[in-house]
């Protein structure tokens, strides 16, 4: 039995998908008040079974039961959480379960400081550390589903306004990965001993400037919209404003700065190790806009 953690996010659904296609039994640590709706409506359309298990990472001693009947294991909880990824390596140490999938993220690679990434490296040298046979993937910007908070977000906001805004030229590279991408990876190393004890970054098929992404969203959707382009240091302005008057805000100045750094990740070692092959962005947010258009 391989047990998902972390499966009431983002992520959970499609690996959990991609897993029952490959006849893996699977249950999922939930917390008592989790969202478990969309896992139980991908199980039914698999026509399988899973297992729920209730329990939080805040405590070793409730999870532990879940951890001693897994085969295997996913980790999909954020590793910026360090003392939640504690308590798991302690708790599995008082049982048998020695392969576990991490899923971390490119954030790490990216040259901007920041408490986030700090926490993100910490716990990956406690994973590399922990005796486990551990796999580490750092995928970059997942897309791909109406849950997701970039392009799902970009595509309903340019179809109801008619335009889009950007910062900075829009010459930086982004390379964002489709979710089931993710999904087949965590499938494709969980039984590969050449995946143990390393880590892998996985991203879209290429770099693309920003501005190329707009261009490939625009003829996809087949709809003109006009991009406002705010100059960098005007960006964080408005946005420290924003951020300051707005109750929830969506943006802070610190996420300007990192959009527009360049984020490109060559995946040869994946590639080599467990042939990942993933879409390009062409295909893939065509796969998007056709999905948003039957589910909005
Ligand atoms: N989304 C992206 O674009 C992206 C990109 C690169 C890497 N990643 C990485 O991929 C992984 C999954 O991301 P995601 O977007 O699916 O995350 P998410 O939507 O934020 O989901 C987080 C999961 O962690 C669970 N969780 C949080 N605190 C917990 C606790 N104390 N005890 C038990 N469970 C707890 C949540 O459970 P509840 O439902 O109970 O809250 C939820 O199932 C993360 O490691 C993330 O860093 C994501």
């Amino acid at each position: 039995m391989v047990l998902l953690i972390g499966a009431t996010g983002f992520l959970g659904p499609p690996v959990l998908k991609k897993l029952l296609e490959n006849n893996y039994d699977v249950d999922c640590l939930v917390r008592a008040d989790s969202e478990r709706s969309k896992l139980l409506d991908t199980a039914r359309s698999a026509g399988k079974k899973i297992k729920f298990n209730t329990g939080t990472l805040q405590s070793g001693d409730s999870i532990i039961s879940a951890i001693k009947e897994a085969k295997s294991a996913v980790y999909m909880i954020d590793l910026k959480y360090t003392h939640l990824l504690e308590t798991f390596l302690s708790t599995v140490k008082r049982t048998g379960l020695k392969r576990v999938v991490f899923i971390s993220s490119t954030t790490i690679l990216i040259p901007l400081e920041s408490m986030i990434k700090k926490k993100k490296i910490d716990s990956e040298s406690l994973i590399k550390n922990s005796g486990l046979d551990y796999t580490i993937l750092r995928p970059s910007m997942i897309y791909g589903s109406k849950n997701d908070i970039n392009f799902s977000k970009m595509i309903r906001f340019i179809k109801r306004k008619g335009f889009f805004i950007t910062f900075g030229s829009g010459n930086n590279l982004i390379q964002p990965i489709h979710i089931e991408d993710v999904a087949s990876s965590i499938a494709d190393v969980l039984d590969s001993k050449k995946t143990y004890q390393k880590t892998y970054n996985i991203a879209g098929k290429n770099p693309l400037k920003y501005n190329e992404m707009l261009d490939i969203v625009r003829n996809k959707l087949k709809k003109k919209f006009k991009v406002i382009k705010i100059p960098i240091k005007l960006g964080i302005l408005l946005i420290s404003i924003y951020s300051k008057i707005s109750k929830n805000p969506s943006l802070v100045p610190g996420q300007i700065e990192r959009m527009v750094i360049n984020k490109s990740y060559p995946y040869d070692k994946a590639r080599a190790d467990f042939n990942f092959s993933p879409a390009s962005f062409e295909d893939g947010i065509e796969k998007l806009i056709k999905e948003l258009e039957v589910q909005d």
